[in-house]
């Protein structure tokens, strides 16, 4: 998918929005008044996505979140995960552009460029490599198609021993 298409889905359409940052293949799904931003923001207690990754950008991310933010503010939004901040045990999966551009801790309105950039790089220099991130690149890159079977009839993903 690329900015600017449009997929139709029964009387609907899925209009996409390139929002690069987290990775430089991020999209946002914009269905009649709902966003889905995948990984861009998550709940407003939360903030945003971490920007650390191959090809990721905080320039970037902040510039895609704004143009997420200037949709009209009753919007809908779902966020790609919730990892429950502390003081939360329930989880959360919609939200608002209002809501967001009030409350989200990491870029409400207001929050620059510079400020939001130097936020996002200094809390992705702490954050480790996720856990299942060796195997989730191995499926990833090949768009989720799993690697060839083996003769027994079993499939493996590679783990290197002297990485991460
Ligand atoms: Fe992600």
């Amino acid at each position: 998918m690329s900015e600017g298409d449009a997929l139709p889905l029964g009387k609907l359409e899925i209009r996409v929005l390139h929002t690069p940052g987290h990775t430089p293949a991020c999209v946002t799904y914009l269905i009649g008044d709902a966003a889905f931003v995948g990984d861009t923001l998550f709940m407003p207690d939360y903030g945003t996505a971490r920007s650390d990754f191959p090809g990721g950008s905080a320039e970037a991310l902040y510039a895609s979140i704004r143009r997420i933010l200037a949709l009209p503010p009753e919007t809908r939004m779902f966020v790609g995960h919730d990892y429950l901040p502390e003081g939360r045990n329930t989880f959360r999966w919609e939200t608002s552009v209002a809501e967001q551009n009030s409350d989200n801790v990491h870029i409400h309105a207001g929050v620059t460029a510079e400020d939001f950039v130097a936020m996002r790089k200094a809390r992705d220099a702490q954050l480790e490599a996720p856990l299942l991130i060796l195997p989730s690149l191995q499926v990833n890159i090949r768009a989720g198609a799993l690697p060839p079977a083996s003769p027994g009839g079993r499939r493996y993903l590679k783990l290197p021993l002297n990485a991460i």
